[in-house]
């Protein structure tokens, strides 16, 4: 039997701890790639070595060669620069541009059947150019975004109740970042919704400290930026997909009509599955919920439309 095979372009803190989650379950071989010659093979070698002490027979390998990458069946996008002090937004979205655009075309040309999931920010503008640059259907170009705002709202949820994790479930929508759209009456602990586990001024500071889950951690770190809940949740998308497990996960897809949204990427529930995305999961909101999310797409729009053609 053949193999899975996935590759990871850009051999960073989250690249690298995606491929290692890959290896070490045993679910496909990994190709690392970077553009930084020798990064992407010492750290494949280290992965490689350690899998006779994790008990796994995934091949991984590094290298600078997309040829080394052919026949994929996920390719996971997260090449790209952090912003830098002195570096406008609009200079990273014209840089991470350029970065994924490049990536995505040498990718697909070796794997042309493969699912697209795409990692680096800002989330929602790289999907486009990255499905401009493949011109795969909507269904194999996912951006990674909801799976872990999700799971730092999970998070917050089981801390503040004092319940495991496991039985904290959240429901988040629209673009990455500060408009993000989180549901708290489809968050639920056991099936119960917070709303009536938690104040609304608690559930507010919940879904406040969520949507500046990644800028908590980048004020802490001070250089970079979260990667270990980042490299789970894109696991997680792979896993849906390789395992075709039908797993109903939030992931920035092409709308098409759905949630009033046409052409652009945002963040919905959807079914993930051997072919990618499956279909979009419609939900009612509420005029407030369709209103944040309206602006939350909005802002999409405006980055995307500061692209380049
Ligand atoms: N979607 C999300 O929720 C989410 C979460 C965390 C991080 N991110 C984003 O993921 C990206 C990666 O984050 P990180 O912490 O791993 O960064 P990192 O700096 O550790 O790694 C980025 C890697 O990309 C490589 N790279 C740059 N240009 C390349 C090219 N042309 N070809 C191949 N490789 C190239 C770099 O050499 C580097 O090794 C960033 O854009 C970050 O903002 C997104």
């Amino acid at each position: 039997m053949r193999r899975n095979k996935v590759t990871v372009i850009g051999a960073g803190n989250v690249g690298a701890t995606v491929a290692q989650r890959i290896a070490e379950a045993g679910l496909a071989d990994v190709v690392l790639v970077d553009i930084v010659e020798g990064l992407p093979q010492g750290k494949g070698l280290d992965l490689a070595q350690a899998a006779p002490i994790v008990g796994h027979d995934a091949r991984v390998v590094g290298t600078n060669d997309y040829a080394d990458s052919a026949g994929s069946d996920v390719v996971v996008v997260t090449s790209g620069l952090a912003r830098q002090p002195g570096m406008s937004r609009d200079d990273l979205l014209t840089k991470n541009a350029a970065i994924v655009r490049s990536v995505v075309a040498l990718a697909v040309r070796h794997s042309p059947n493969a699912v697209l999931v795409i990692v680096t920010n800002p989330l929602d503008a790289m999907c486009h150019v990255a499905m401009r640059a493949s011109g795969f259907p909507r269904e194999r170009v996912l951006g990674m975004a909801g799976v872990l705002d999700s799971a730092r709202f999970r998070t917050f949820i089981a801390e503040e109740l004092r319940v495991s994790v496991e039985d904290a479930h959240a429901f988040v929508l629209g673009g990455h970042g500060d408009t993000m759209v989180p549901l708290p009456r489809y968050s639920t602990v056991a099936g119960i919704p917070i709303t009536e586990l938690l104040s609304p001024e608690r559930v507010q500071a919940l879904v406040e400290r969520t949507a500046n889950g990644g800028a908590e951690i980048v004020a802490l770190l001070k250089t970079g930026s979260a990667f270990y809940a980042p490299a789970a949740a894109t696991f997680e998308m792979v896993d849906a997909i390789l395992r075709d497990r039908k797993r109903v996960l939030p992931c920035a897809v092409l709308l098409q009509g759905e949630y009033g949204v046409d052409g652009l990427f945002v963040g919905v529930p959807v079914v993930l599955g051997a072919g990618g995305m499956e279909r979009v999961i419609q939900i009612k909101l509420s005029a407030d919920e369709q209103a944040a999310f309206e602006r939350s797409a909005a802002t999409v729009r405006e980055l995307v439309d500061k692209l380049p053609a």
